[in-house]
């Protein structure tokens, strides 16, 4: 699929990045900046772009009927791939976890099933197992939440856009732009995980510049925090920058307290990745 036109006109590629500052690290010479990946697109923001434009690049209309995966009722990769469908002419499948839901449940599978997105709902139990409905057996398959090596080599492009620094940071879901940054970047990557999924990721090969961070899951995945909710609203304020407690919000609070704590070492440069999810 050619997608170079609506690469240029649609998408705000290289993204832009943006120095913070704040006591807590400019005493200490440490450099902050912010890889505004958020600002890709307002739908397929983030790493949603970078994960999937692969997908799209080389999916054919000779070898496949369309693209299909998996997720939540709230996925910010489903959504993304609804979008990336209907405005590059690929036919969607969406198999979402939850039998009770409709395509009214929320404004999201909605939005997604006007965009053209066949939404599929199947039970908790059956969806551990990722069934792909005997019709769709041309689709080609995206795992849930987008991992794939397709998506890691997205990462690629994103490490070409950063400036020479010593430090990425980035969230963790699948796993996809951790794993991706390591591995086109000789600098060190630290991946903040926002579920208890670290026996999950160490299943992928990790590479050795890779340091998975397991503190700040605050529970477990998505999990509400009045703490979390206040530090991200702060650091809007503070910032000019909006952040959402489930992945970003997250990364920033540990990114944070390993600056307060020593974690990270006076006169790094470091660069944090948006990786979008305000919807
Ligand atoms: C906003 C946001 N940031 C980070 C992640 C985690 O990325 P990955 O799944 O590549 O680890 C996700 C989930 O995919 C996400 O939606």
């Amino acid at each position: 699929m050619d997608i170079a036109n609506f690469e240029f006109n649609a998408l705000h590629l290289p993204s832009p990045i943006e120095e913070i500052f704040d006591d807590c690290w400019n005493s200490k010479g440490i450099q902050v900046f912010v890889k505004r990946d958020d600002l890709i697109h307002p739908i397929i923001s983030g790493n949603k772009w970078r994960k999937l434009k692969n997908y799209l690049q080389t999916f054919s209309f000779n070898t496949h009927s369309g693209l299909l995966s998996f997720g939540g009722a709230f996925s910010n990769h489903l959504y993304a791939l609804a979008f990336a469908g209907h405005s590059l002419g690929i036919p969607t499948v969406g198999i979402i976890r939850g039998e009770e839901l409709t395509t009214g449940s929320n404004v999201y599978l909605s939005q997604m099933n006007d965009w053209g997105m066949q939404l599929h709902f199947i039970s908790r139990m059956d969806y551990r197992s990722k069934p792909i409905p005997p019709e769709y057996e041309k689709y080609a398959v995206i795992s849930e939440g987008g991992f794939g090596e397709l998506a890691i080599l997205g990462m690629e492009d994103l490490v070409s856009e950063l400036p020479v620094c010593d430090l990425i940071y980035t969230a963790i879901g699948t796993g996809a732009t951790a794993i991706g940054l390591a591995k086109y970047t000789k600098n060190s990557v630290v991946g903040v995980l926002t579920l208890n999924n670290r026996a999950e990721i160490e299943e992928h090969s990790i590479p050795i510049n890779l340091e998975i961070e397991d503190a700040y899951v605050f529970g477990k995945y998505a999990k509400q925090n009045n703490e979390l909710d206040l530090f991200c609203a702060e650091f809007h304020q503070q910032h000019g920058i909006p952040i959402e407690p489930i992945y970003t919000g997250r990364m920033f609070y540990a990114l944070i307290e390993h600056i307060k704590n020593g974690h990270i070492a006076p006169n790094t440069k470091l660069v944090a990745i948006h990786t979008g999810g305000v919807k």
